[in-house]
């Protein structure tokens, strides 16, 4: 057999077991694994490193503006680029619908930001703030039919969130068509009350960020969220879990059968709510929603990591730079409701759950292959991607899984200018990346052409075993003649 590239004397983790052999490749997909593959008009010599499905990035934002309006420093080729030197071989940062705006025109706009810059495949998740008639019944279908199969909404922020009816009507459409519902989970009027009683006090520097978002406003929007997708049948996937008792929620959820998904992040595993009180402005570097919590929750979260609670870790990259086209849109001592929300960590996710869940001996190499790539292909529909097996895009990620590394702002290779990951000291890094057996990064050098990434049109998501459970007030609904289910 003939192949474009062999990967050979490497040890190669699947989602079941990790064995030493070769990997070939033909056409940009994984064409032959064995013991031993000669041949390849390109030999890349593994040296006894790890070769691993490339990481899927499903949750950050590319090329995106905030519902305030600041656009996200990285665009789909900083943005890539510093997800390919993480580790990443695709990644599905989400396509933004503000109040007002037609779901074909935010799709237009992606695509012009995306296909001609990104180094790596990419799809979008919608999200959808302005649930009207039309973005139901005739654009959200649209969007399904190119293969977005995946829509988000906001519980929280004024001019996201689209209330308990509009989540029930995406719910409704999501699960018709077999799209999943993405969600974060937040009380929006929670926050809001106690931002005022913030602000009464005069309390408005950073570290307020973090009080000013309850755990359980968490707790309750995410049991909320469970709740109504539970009334439609729908499946549900919550993002950024950051509480103890969001994720007990979870586990306890999936325990009975409900078609439920969740990710934490690493920044809910390795910070908390301390580094906002850190001098001067520097807290608002941590001021991301939901907010960092406490040492407990740390180790709380780990052990919901370690028991598959969560599908996967995603980094919420939500890059704004630390100056006044960031975080400080609204002036240098800008009050903490009005800075910019969010952290990068698009090349670190990946080293820090390495080290701290591979390295540390707290989740095993299935579990960082499940985690960082092969659930997110699962759930979200890219159907060709996440796994080392005949047939599958060679989407590949070679591991050194014993180099130290001190975490540098230069080798994230994105557009920002600090990682609240800087001088953390990591074990494993990942020196080569291809996508679809094409070089991203090579030997920590970059390979790529702008642009070389692809659209991946995605199956259905969501589409774990349906339950077939159609809530009691529905059948009685049915016994007196009126059919209301969805
Ligand atoms: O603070 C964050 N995470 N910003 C990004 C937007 C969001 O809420 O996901
Ligand atoms: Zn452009
Ligand atoms: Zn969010
Ligand atoms: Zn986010």
């Amino acid at each position: 057999a003939r192949f474009d590239t062999v990967i050979h004397g490497g040890t190669l983790v699947t989602a079941a077991e990790t064995f030493k052999g070769d990997l070939g490749i033909r056409d940009g997909r994984i064409a032959a694994i064995a013991e031993r593959i000669e041949g390849g008009e390109r030999r890349i010599d593994a040296g006894g490193r790890l070769v691993m499905p490339g990481g899927i990035e499903a949750h950050c934002h590319i090329a995106q503006e905030s519902s305030s309006g600041v656009m996200s420093a990285d665009d789909y080729y900083t943005g890539s680029v510093s997800a390919a030197f993480g580790g990443n071989s695709c990644f599905v940062p989400f396509a933004a619908q503000h109040r007002g705006q037609s779901i074909d025109a935010v799709l237009a706009t992606y695509d012009g930001r995306a296909a001609p810059h990104s180094v790596l495949d990419y799809s979008y998740h919608l999200i959808v703030s302005d649930p009207t008639q039309t973005v139901l019944h005739e654009e959200l279908p649209r969007a399904f039919a190119r293969g977005i199969t995946s829509f988000k909404v906001f519980m929280t922020y004024d001019l996201m969130n689209v209330g308990d009816a509009g989540l029930l009507d995406i719910l409704t459409v999501a699960k018709a068509h077999g799209a999943l519902t993405m969600v974060h989970a937040e009380n929006n009027d929670m926050v809001k009350w106690m931002n005022a009683r913030l602000s009464g006090a005069g309390a408005t520097e950073p570290k307020y960020h973090a009080v000013s978002r309850p755990e359980l406003a968490e707790e309750e929007a995410i049991h909320r969220a469970v709740c109504l997708a539970r009334l439609v049948d729908a499946p549900l996937f919550v993002v950024h879990v950051s509480t103890r008792g969001g994720a007990e929620i979870v586990s306890r959820e999936k325990a009975r059968g409900t078609r439920l998904f969740a990710e934490t992040c690493p920044q809910y595993l390795a910070f908390t709510r301390a580094d906002l009180d850190r001098p001067g402005m520097e807290g608002a570097k941590y001021i991301c929603s939901p907010p960092l919590r406490d040492e407990a929750t740390q180790e709380a979260l780990w052990a919901h990591v370690a028991g598959n609670v969560f599908d996967s870790v995603s980094s919420d990259h939500a890059p704004y730079r630390f100056d006044a086209g960031g975080k400080f849109l609204n002036g240098a001592d800008a009050p903490y409701p009005k800075i910019a929300n969010g952290m990068p960590g698009i090349a670190a996710r990946l080293p820090y759950l390495f080290s701290e869940g591979v390295a540390a001996g707290r989740i095993t190499l299935q579990q960082f292959a499940a985690l960082s790539s092969g659930n997110a292909a699962r759930i979200f529909g890219l159907t060709s991607k996440g796994s080392l097996m005949p047939g599958f895009d060679a989407d590949i990620a070679i591991w050194d899984p014993e180099a130290r590394r001190t975490v540098r702002l230069e080798d994230q290779h994105d557009a920002m200018d600090y990682t609240p990951f800087e001088g953390m000291e990591l074990t494993g890094v990942p020196v080569t990346v291809l996508n679809r057996g094409a070089s991203v990064v090579h030997e920590g050098r970059l390979e790529a052409v702008r642009g070389q990434g692809r659209f991946v049109a995605r199956a259905p998501s969501g589409q774990g075993p349906a339950r077939g459970y159609r809530a009691p007030e529905f059948e009685a609904a049915a016994r007196y003649g009126v059919e209301i289910a969805p």
